[in-house]
């Protein structure tokens, strides 16, 4: 029996609840450990075999939007290959914060990454400095996955 992840029903991707069922993946394609992207229409969905179980959320950073599935995954923890974020995809807690610092999902402000033991950096004045401290982590919105002869199934809205 193929364990799938738990996740909060408020974190469900828009529209996915009441969306049909796709195959997405023969199950024998994501051994445990791995990760796959999978395309439906205009929507990338990061397919992951956690520790925990299978999940399937947007391959889109919480970050800045880098594709996760290029990423790393340990365990339940996914790592973005961009900016070094690390996102547990079970409790969707940021386990790292991005280098470029910024606001975590409950808006506390970070700073720019620094080496352990050194002061945080001065983020130069600018837009773009700005546009680093002002993006805020978003939380992962996930799609319900199933596993029905073999295939991975997940609701996606059409
Ligand atoms: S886009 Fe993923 S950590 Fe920045």
């Amino acid at each position: 029996m193929i364990g799938l992840l738990a996740f909060d029903p408020a974190l469900t991707a828009p529209g996915a609840a009441d969306a049909p069922f796709r195959p997405a993946l023969p199950l024998a394609e994501l051994p445990a450990g791995t990760m796959r992207r999978v395309t439906f229409g205009d929507v990338d969905v990061l397919l992951a075999h956690t520790a925990r179980g299978i999940c399937a959320v947007d391959d889109r950073c919480p970050h800045m939007s880098a594709p996760l599935s290029i990423g790393s995954l340990d365990g339940c923890v996914v790592a973005c290959p961009l900016h070094s974020g690390r996102f547990d995809l079970e409790s969707g807690d940021v386990v790292q914060m991005p280098t470029t610092g910024g606001l975590r999902p409950d808006g506390a402000y970070e700073p720019v990454w620094s080496p352990p033991g050194r002061e945080p950096r001065e983020d130069p004045p600018g837009i773009k400095s700005e546009a680093r401290r002002l993006t805020r982590i978003r939380r992962f919105r996930y799609y319900p996955v199933r596993v029905a002869g073999g295939v991975i199934e997940v609701a996606v809205p059409a």
